[in-house]
């Protein structure tokens, strides 16, 4: 979709749908300013519509109206954003979520009727043009996704055109337009970790995947290197290893690296690391068919870490950051390893499995102690769709950080605010730590069932040593059931944002 900026007033785009954000105080008076002039060219229609919808502008509220061939656009669409002063008050310290939830019901909306060009309006928050403008752009676009390779009967054509209304002069102003380039690169790279996420396991394997990275860093100018079983083997990557096993497809293990020229390059780097277990059937220790239908979702860590670097290859931090993926699937299998089996990660710890099930932390332990022993990145984030624990915690939108007190923590939390993310805090409980204790070798795989999310964190940070971490398992926000703003049902592309703002954010 091409995106465009215009100084016009609302009235004046060209479109085919027209998308106003409005506050409740524009709705209490719908015979005054930019409603009260689209209220008289209807005939009253919108101030009887919006009374008989009850639609007062309430944060989620929508009206779609007939243009009636009087407005230029053929629809037009009032999306509720609530009072001014707590959009004012609020909006900044959020990343402008209400905005991108708003834009990208706009852009579902578009899709529906088939508009060929979305027209948008901003609202008027004075001074935050730029973030402003990074939202809307952002959530139109997310909200334009749609994933239809399977479907014989496509539905109808997805808008080709936004066209954003800002302030008159500030669709020349270099950070506005920033603003939207960089909007532009998050939406494409979210779409294509969606498609990733979203492509049936079948199609999505390891070796795929793998050759998705490849194309990705010719087109983005990052470097990739992709190493098979017998280079992992040579790794000594025993947890990786077990893992892949009972499967038929080859496991890849991947690096996608931007580096930047001159001396940065030797700047220690920052570490990425995704869970990418492209369909977990829980091994032997099988998941019922209900938990097993959404797994292949069980890749979304390892879409999101490498969906972001699209977005690094164009920001060009001045140091290096590597993302680190360990493909495989975990099947059950003549040859599967089994529940009481002890692998050896290559750190040279010793794991007893005691649920083949929690198996997305053994191929992250690996895939973690070698990174951070043969990169020594200053920081080290792993994306994961770890537990179904973390998803009972917090529910499923909201992202459960682990990791010690540090400024990684902070940045993180801080860059998930900022992308207008749902990230919340979660203990390593102390007493937690103790169910990974294992008669027969130096840890088990899987604790207790209570606490799960932070179990599965102490599991991880065994094999992260000293470097400062943390461990986002994005097992609920990865994908979604329901359609909600921007998100269509399936996957979301959550983390990437996150990713994206903690790079901005980085001093190297
Ligand atoms: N991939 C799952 C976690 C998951 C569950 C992701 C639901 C998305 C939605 C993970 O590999 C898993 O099976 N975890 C187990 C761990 C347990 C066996 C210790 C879990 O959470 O039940
Ligand atoms: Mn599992
Ligand atoms: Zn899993």
């Amino acid at each position: 979709m091409k995106v465009e900026l215009t100084g016009a007033p609302p009235l004046e785009l060209d479109c085919s749908l027209l998308a106003l954000p409005v506050f409740e105080e524009e709705l209490a008076d719908p015979k005054k300013g930019l409603l009260g002039e689209i209220d008289r060219r209807l005939g009253g229609h919108l101030s009887a519509a919006a009374s008989d919808e009850e639609f007062q502008g309430k944060p989620d509220q929508s009206l779609l109206l007939h243009g009636l061939g009087r407005l230029g656009a053929a629809r037009l669409m009032l999306l509720g954003l609530g009072p001014r002063e707590r959009a004012v008050q609020e909006f900044p310290r959020f990343g402008f979520e209400p905005l991108r939830l708003a834009a990208g019901k706009a852009a579902r909306a578009a899709q529906k009727v088939g508009a060929a060009r979305l027209g948008l309006g901003s609202p008027r928050l004075t001074g935050v043009w730029a973030t402003a403008t990074r939202a809307l752009v952002e959530g139109a676009l997310l909200g334009a996704y749609r994933f239809d390779r399977y479907k014989s009967e496509k539905k109808k054509a997805a808008p080709q055109a936004l066209v954003l209304s800002v302030a008159p002069g500030q669709e020349r102003s270099r950070e506005v337009r920033e603003a939207a380039e960089l909007a532009r690169a998050v939406a494409a790279a979210s779409a294509w970790a969606r498609d990733l996420v979203n492509e049936p396991p079948l199609a999505c394997t390891p070796s795929r995947l793998a050759q998705e990275a490849k194309d990705l860093a010719r087109e983005a100018g990052l470097a990739c290197e992709v190493r098979g079983p017998r280079e992992i083997a040579a790794l000594r990557m025993g947890m990786f290893l077990g893992v892949t096993r009972g499967s038929a497809e080859e496991p890849r293990l991947i690096r996608l690296s931007w580096v930047p020229k001159g001396p940065a390059a030797r700047k220690p780097p920052l570490l990425i690391v995704g869970k990418a277990i492209t369909f977990d059937s829980g091994g032997l220790s099988l998941k019922p068919t209900e938990s097993m239908v959404d797994m292949k979702t069980d890749m979304a860590g390892s879409a999101a870490a490498l969906g972001a670097m699209r977005v690094v290859a164009m920001l060009k931090p001045p140091f290096p950051v590597h993302a680190l993926v360990g493909a495989c699937e975990n099947m059950p299998g003549g040859r599967a390893y089994k529940p009481s089996d002890v692998l050896t990660a290559c750190n040279g710890k010793t794991v007893e499995i005691t649920n083949t099930d929690a198996e997305g932390r053994l191929v992250l332990g690996d895939v973690l102690a070698w990174g951070v022993s043969t990169l020594r990145p200053a920081a080290a984030i792993d994306l994961a769709t770890l537990t179904g624990s973390c998803v009972v915690a917090l529910g499923p939108t909201t992202a459960g950080a682990f990791g010690p007190d540090g400024k990684v923590m902070d940045g993180v939390l801080a860059a998930a605010r900022a992308a207008g993310e749902d990230v919340w805090r979660m203990p390593l409980t102390e007493t937690l730590k103790e169910q990974l204790k294992s008669e027969v070798a130096d840890l088990k795989n899987a604790g207790e069932r209570w606490g799960g999310a932070i179990s599965a964190a102490w599991f991880l940070k065994e094999f992260v040593g000293d470097t400062p971490w943390v461990h986002l398992d994005i097992a609920g926000p990865a994908s979604t059931s329901k359609e909600r703003g921007y998100l269509g049902k399936g996957a979301t592309g959550a983390g990437i944002r996150t990713l994206v703002e903690f790079v901005r954010a980085w001093q190297g």
